[in-house]
């Protein structure tokens, strides 16, 4: 068997194998790791037949869309999951081969409605529903923590004691456990009693994830991140160093046009000398009147270096196609004392 643990911060993702027939499944993609999989899948010399995502993900972005694209192969979540980009739904007791490798479907239900786990032969994928010393929470949309009790003590517990535990997340530093392993020392399963392991789930509310709402809007539309739409459009545009943009304006260049894309407050409170002002959110709208030429050198600032991003980026598309972003934003800038004109204390 084939098998690797790709770690995302906490989050647990994996690359299950058959050598035997070249073939192999991803479990939890993270959008971050997509290249790191089909790099690991060419290093086996197996191809990615199933991503598979073991529940909609509240605290992280879920790369099953994106990998399933580039690889064109199946999307694998439950019948229940609300993801319009899932194009394979499984049930309890189905069977994927992954080549000889069976993958079978348990759905346990608790820490999401959708949540399944994937048994093979001597190890079981638990996503979220088991964790190494704790269970996923229960508290997040469609967690139920009754369901989670049967899905924890009348299906997974009552797997081989033996089996690997593989979670989706992993807080301690352990890479696995084993049924056994919970069953003896994870203190969320010393309380065997439903009415006891319900009202200590009920009692439990940790923070909410960071990202939320955003990790939901992604997991269950198919969107994408800031993050990635940031990365994105980083990818499409050069940037300027901030020395650079000092020197060239000290120096009076007239090839080089600072464009503010901030708000008009963020602009009248203090800028960088020259520099002329468009709103991002007006960019498209006034960009014709505001430059006729389209070979113009035009480098885009903001506050922190991201909208700016976005901004040069939607320039190139239009046709700037020299337009370039502020490597850093006007935070930065004032921090390391460049000049700024404008604002109760305008510097030479
Ligand atoms: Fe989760």
């Amino acid at each position: 068997m084939i098998f690797e643990q790709v770690a995302t911060g906490g989050c647990q993702s994996y690359l299950i194998g058959c050598g035997d027939t070249c073939a192999a499944a991803v479990i939890d993609p993270e959008v971050r790791q997509l290249s790191r999989y089909e790099a690991l899948a060419a290093q086996h010399g197996v191809r990615i037949r199933y991503v598979i995502d073991t529940h909609t993900h509240a605290d992280h972005f879920s790369g099953s869309k994106q990998l399933s694209e580039l690889l064109n192969v199946p999307v694998v979540a439950h019948s229940s999951s609300p993801s319009p980009y899932v194009t394979m739904h499984v049930d309890e007791g189905d069977v994927l081969k992954v080549g000889n490798i069976r993958l079978s479907v348990m759905h346990t239900p608790g820490h999401t409605r959708d949540a399944i786990c994937l048994v093979a032969s001597d190890r079981v994928f638990t996503g979220d529903t088991l964790l190494i010393g704790a269970t996923g929470r229960t508290d997040l949309p469609t967690g139920d923590p009754e369901q989670l009790y049967d899905s924890l003590f009348d299906k997974l517990l009552k797997l081989d004691h033996r089996m690997l535990v593989y979670p989706a997340h992993i807080y301690k530093g352990h890479c696995c456990s084993t049924i056994e392993e919970e069953l003896r020392s994870n203190p969320r399963l010393q309380k065997k009693k439903r009415e006891e392991f319900v009202e200590m789930m009920r009692a439990h509310s940790p923070s909410m994830p960071e990202h939320l709402t955003e990790a939901l809007r992604v997991n269950m539309s198919g969107g994408i991140s800031v993050a990635q739409l940031l990365t994105e459009a980083a990818a499409e545009v050069p940037f300027m160093s901030m020395d650079e943009v000092k020197a060239r304006v000290a120096a009076g260049a007239n090839d080089l046009i600072v464009l503010d894309v901030r708000e008009k407050d963020a602009f009248d409170a203090g800028h960088i000398p020259t520099a002329r002002h468009l709103p991002r959110g007006q960019l498209e709208l006034r960009v014709n009147e505001a430059f006729p030429d389209p070979t113009v050198r035009i480098v885009t600032c903001c506050e922190f270096g991201k909208i700016s991003t976005l901004a040069a980026a939607t320039l190139r598309r239009m046709g700037f196609t020299r337009a370039i972003a502020l490597d850093g934003g006007m935070k930065a800038w004032k921090e390391q004392g460049f000049p700024v004109e404008g604002g109760a204390t305008p510097q030479a």
